[in-house]
């Protein structure tokens, strides 16, 4: 039976490998031997051995050497390296296609100052490459970050160019020169001109200056504040690569829940120290920083955004950041946020908080991306999901021209399923930008294999009607539905200090996905999921195919065995990690930080009325929108709960009672898990022995968090309606008791132990 409360005896009994594992292992082996006898002809890229193991450091960068066919394409079409210029970030261009070429061919591209020979590759920009600058090329398209990569005739002799308006522009272009052979694509008549559709792509870590991350599922923070300045880790160029490799060119270096000591200048030498090494792959670094600084470091008396002695410490500190970080990005800010000082202490708006910094970065270039996740802990309470919009919406047009208001892709907060953000298109006199979570603190965290493309599509894709069908999030968010310039997205970034970055192998996927879809929020979350891969494993179709498929479906199995039909909210409290559906609002915390508030489960059904007849959050929504969403004709299923308080014997339109439909999609939650397991269990010819184990270990522990997460959603919600289950579904094996008792004291990224867990509850595995 499986058991809630093994996260760890499962991976012990892995490391023990009883005797199914043993048997598995033998036939995996058996046939890693006889794959490259049965499958010479059709098998590119199996080596006659078993792989090497990685650890998955190299990410999507792996270069492992091209085989078959393709291997004599590619050499013929990488014969001669021609690159001019001498920046630190053409270098790294030319460096990245040394090492590229190397491993993915063997050997290194001759260096060239001319063309001498058919298979050429050319890059640079006008300015620095006198054969890019004859070539008639237009690089309009390419603009200030953008790359064309085209097949030319220089001197009689075929060549690909990567040409680029900027040397950043020819570093993305290298990278994306390199995919090409990674993803096995024909290279011999190329004609690509590409540039990124959203001018700031910024990964925000939530990392302490005393080295945890919160909620951060991959070990301690990247930085080593201890050993900065005077020590730079390899494993910062690294981040920088791999980040320039998809585009991503901010990074904001310290957690929303900002510490004063941020801004002091021992910590500014530091990140100064950082920004140098980030600079050459064209990342600026940003800083979240405290509204009370002004106080806190400054000694002044109030943080009042109207106070002159306010405005003009900023502009000192400001100043100081500029002159050792001349391309600052600008600062990230929380303000009267759970808890956090802001504007609002002073009786200001938020806009007016915002325009304090935005005054002070202006005659620097810098920006503000200014939070609008806000809502009243424990005051205005009605309904959390209008908070932000009703703090919002008045202030529109209000802001500075460089600030930002950053929005969460949904009202709450990162639920394995939301509704968009009502505050999208309907703010037109502001900049927003889409604020994501790649760190998937409420979809499993660290273990669970929930690839967040489909979620990510969803977010963009959102259909706003703010200016008839077509306004999409995407088009908000790249500024093209009301014209704007200055355009963003965030990232909450899940690197951590692991070996492999992310915590799991495929929790790098999501990192890849955000920088894919900031450059081209119109790419489809399968074709990323293809790319990505072809590049940390494999481009063979037997391996490829069933991946990809069990990624584009783990989003959705984390709906079903966590928050179905629209539910939300329902994870454990504090740490967010298992189900705790029954957690009640407790004295002394708000209402919001519970379950029950967003389920409203009783006698009556269950769901959260948003409409008119509830709190009419729905309103928020252009009317076509809202129509849609408040007739339970149209409302999709998938956010049926989250609009509408439905008696649990609701008819859906399948002809199934809501209860019913309910519990089904708890099962095909962790059905899907079950078979994903499977699949990935004959997948092992195709993956080195680590990574293939770390995966399939982690996905023996999600189908117990599966199982875990059914069985006492299940329990709980039957003990409130008091129906059968249908037939078929098998009742829990615990009493909804046993699921409640039943706590984990500590989860990664948490920032303090599990609140709703004394020490004298926590019970032993059984
Ligand atoms: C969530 C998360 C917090 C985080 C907050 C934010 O509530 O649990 O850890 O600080 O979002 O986005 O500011």
């Amino acid at each position: 039976m499986p058991n809630p409360i093994s996260r760890t005896r499962v991976l012990e009994q892995s490391r023990r490998a009883p005797a199914a594992w043993a048997l598995a292992w033998a036939l995996a082996i058996a046939c890693l031997l006889i794959a490259p006898l049965a499958h010479a002809a059709t098998l590119p890229d199996a080596p006659a051995t078993a792989l090497p193991a990685e650890e998955g450091y190299r990410l999507w960068l792996r270069y492992v050497p091209v085989a078959g066919e393709w291997l004599a394409r590619y050499r013929a079409g990488a014969t001669e390296l021609v690159g001019a210029g001498t920046s630190p970030t053409l270098r790294a261009a030319h460096a990245e296609l040394v090492r590229g070429l190397t491993g993915l061919l063997g050997t290194a591209p001759q260096p060239s100052r001319q063309v001498t020979r058919d298979g050429a590759i050319v890059f640079g920009t006008p300015g620095t490459s006198p054969l890019v600058r004859r070539l008639p090329l237009d690089l309009r398209p390419a603009g200030a970050e953008g790359y064309l990569i085209r097949t030319v005739t220089i001197e009689g002799h075929s060549a690909t160019v990567i040409a680029a308006n900027t040397d950043i522009g020819v570093l993305y272009g290298a990278f994306g020169f390199l995919r090409l052979l990674q993803t096995r694509q024909p290279i011999g008549h190329l004609d690509i001109a590409t540039s990124p559709k959203i001018s700031r792509r910024v990964l925000d870590h939530w990392d302490n200056l005393n080295g945890t991350v919160e909620r951060g599922y991959a070990g301690d923070s990247l930085w080593k504040w201890e050993s900065l300045p005077q020590y730079l880790s390899p494993r910062y160029t690294d981040y920088a690569r791999a980040c320039a490799s998809i585009g991503i060119n901010g990074a904001v270096l310290d957690n929303v829940n900002a510490s004063p000591f941020i801004l002091t200048p021992l910590y500014l030498r530091k990140i100064a120290a950082l920004a140098g090494v980030l600079r050459p792959y064209g990342i600026r670094v940003y800083l979240s920083v405290p509204f009370s600084e002004p106080v806190s470091l400054g000694k002044l008396k109030s943080a009042d955004p109207l106070d002159p002695r306010v405005q003009a410490w900023w502009s000192a500190k400001v100043a100081e950041i500029y002159r050792d970080i001349p391309d600052f990005g600008g600062l990230l800010m929380k303000a009267n946020s759970e808890g956090q000082p802001g504007p609002g202490d002073y009786g200001r708006t938020q806009a007016q908080g915002a325009n304090l910094l935005a005054r002070a970065l202006a005659p620097h270039g810098g920006i503000v991306m200014w939070r609008a996740f806000v809502y009243t802990t424990g005051g205005h309470s009605e309904d959390r999901a209008r908070q932000a919009y009703d703090t919002f919406k008045p202030l529109d047009g209000k802001f500075a021209d460089n600030v930002l208001v950053q929005v969460k892709n949904g009202p709450i907060d990162f639920q394995p399923r939301e509704p968009f953000h009502p505050l999208f298109g309907a703010m037109p006199h502001t900049h927003l930008m889409l604020e994501l979570q790649i760190t998937k603190e409420y979809l499993g965290q660290r273990t669970s294999m929930v690839y967040l493309g489909p979620l990510f599509e969803e977010a963009l894709r959102a259909d706003t009607w703010a200016r008839g069908a077509g306004s999409t999030v995407a088009r908000v968010t790249d500024g093209s539905l009301y014209g704007e310039r200055l355009t963003a997205i965030a990232g909450v970034a899940n690197t951590g200090s692991e070996r492999n970055w992310t915590g799991s192998i495929f929790n790098q996927a999501n990192w890849y996905a955000f920088g894919r879809l900031a450059w081209n929020p119109d790419l489809a979350a399968r074709e990323i999921a293809t790319e990505w891969v072809a590049m940390t494993f494999t481009s063979d179709p037997r391996f490829l195919a069933p991946v990809v498929k069990l990624m584009m479906g783990s989003r959705e199995a984390a709906v079903d065995y966590m928050t179905p039909l629209g539910l939300a909210g329902q994870m454990a409290a504090g740490t967010h990690f298992g189900p705790g559906p029954w957690v009640a609002p407790a004295r002394g915390t708000p209402p919001d930080w519970s379950s029950t508030y967003y389920s409203r489960p009783g006698a009556s059904g269950i769901g959260f009325d948003r409409t008119a007849t509830g709190s009419d959050a729905i309103a928020q929504y252009s009317p076509h929108v809202a129509a849609q969403w408040g007739n339970l004709a149209t409302c999709p299923d998938d956010l049926l709960l989250w609009f509408h308080h439905l008696p649990w014997d609701y008819r859906m339109r399948s002809g199934r009672t809501l209860w019913d439909s309910l519990v089904r999609h708890y099962d095909r939650g962790v059905e899907w898990v079950k078979q994903a397991r499977a699949t990935w269990g004959t997948l092992a010819p195709y993956v080195d022995a680590q990574r293939y184990r770390l995966t399939a270990d982690y996905l023996a522990i999600e189908e117990q968090d599966a199982q875990w997460w059914r069985d006492a959603s299940i329990a709980y919600f039957q003990s409130i309606s008091h129906l059968p289950l249908p037939a078929g579904s098998a009742p829990p094996p615990d009493t909804l008791a046993h699921y409640e008792a039943f706590c984990i004291p500590y989860v990664e990224g948490s920032p303090g132990p599990n609140p709703a867990c004394p020490p004298a509850d926590v019970t032993v595995p059984r």
